[in-house]
């Protein structure tokens, strides 16, 4: 299921420990506006490029696809998800916050707050190299993702069915061994969604499939129910979709409904609910609770 409206009116009418898992990659406070511009290529005739043949192409823009991530109180826009997010984790459940380096730290210090250090699981690092490098410091090329369980003693993990990755000395390491990759640590390399392969839906932001896939198969189980409320193009669905887990993505940005209605009808034999939220009263109405949601694998 996909909701198009501002998350908080949404999530405070959800039904509490209703999601096993629940992923937010929300804007970073970039004080930018997050733009991208889709881009094709078609061959015409006396077009600007010349390419194999000597066929000639034309590259023509398309949508601009964008988002405001400037906040005058980051915190106070972000602290009462966060406290949704924890009612709405069932008890073996687990929240994924996906930042950068410049709230990060913040983040800490609030989750602790909300629940407790000693459920504070991990603080992942997606390392990449990509795009311009500043001369002046360290190029930041990482995100940072933080781990919490809502019970440190009975929370659920299966690392045994995450995708695994090659050994980076596989000389070093049995054939059999090499054969099957080792499992990741807590630093992820990763590429960024190439702006020209396939995966790119041409949403500001996107995340790599890659990355979803690992945390929702090592934090949910087939059948359960994830939810990401800052959706943007879909990566979680997209993800859940893959493994057969259940999902609630949410976004207020009407291109990213557009977006995320192309890409998860692409999803082979996905059948999957599309609604607007527009007040509370209406949203309570449609009864919109993740146990009552109808998704289904068409036959
Ligand atoms: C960093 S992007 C998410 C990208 C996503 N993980 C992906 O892979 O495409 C953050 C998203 O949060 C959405 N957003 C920001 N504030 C929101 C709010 N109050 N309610 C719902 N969505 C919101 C933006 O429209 C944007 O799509």
């Amino acid at each position: 299921m996909v909701i198009h409206g501002d998350n908080l009116a949404v999530l405070k009418n959800l039904p509490a420990e209703s999601f096993q898992l629940i992923y937010i990659d929300p804007p970073f406070n970039t004080g930018k506006v997050q733009k991208r511009q889709s881009i094709k290529t078609v061959r015409t005739e006396g077009g600007s490029r010349v390419g194999y043949k000597g066929h000639t192409y034309e590259t023509i823009k398309g949508d601009i696809y964008g988002y405001s991530d400037s906040f005058e109180n980051y915190w106070e826009f972000l602290e009462p998800r966060l406290m949704q997010a924890w009612r709405l984790l069932k008890p073996t459940g687990t929240l994924y916050l996906h930042l950068d380096y410049r709230e990060v730290h913040y983040a800490k210090v609030v989750l602790d707050a909300l629940f407790g250090r000693e459920s504070f699981l991990n603080e992942i690092i997606w390392a990449y190299d990509y795009g311009a490098k500043s001369k002046k410091k360290w190029p930041a090329k990482h995100d940072n993702i933080l781990v919490y369980v809502k019970d440190p003693e009975n929370y659920y993990f299966n690392s045994e069915a995450v995708d695994r990755e090659p050994y980076m000395a596989p000389g070093l390491v049995t054939p059999e061994k090499a054969e099957i990759g080792k499992l990741p640590t807590d630093v992820w390399w990763h590429t960024i969604v190439s702006p020209s392969g396939k995966e790119k839906t041409g949403y500001a932001t996107q995340k790599p499939l890659g990355i979803l896939r690992r945390i929702v198969q090592a934090s949910s189980a087939p059948g359960d129910w994830v939810l990401d409320f800052f959706g943007g193009s879909g990566t979680t669905g997209h993800a859940c979709a893959q493994l057969d887990r259940n999902f609630l993505m949410i976004d207020q940005n009407p291109e990213a409904i557009k977006i995320m209605r192309k890409r998860l009808k692409a999803v082979d034999g996905l059948d999957v609910t599309f609604k607007k939220s527009r007040a509370k009263a209406s949203l309570a109405g449609a009864k919109v609770t993740p146990k009552t949601a109808s998704i289904k694998k068409k036959k």
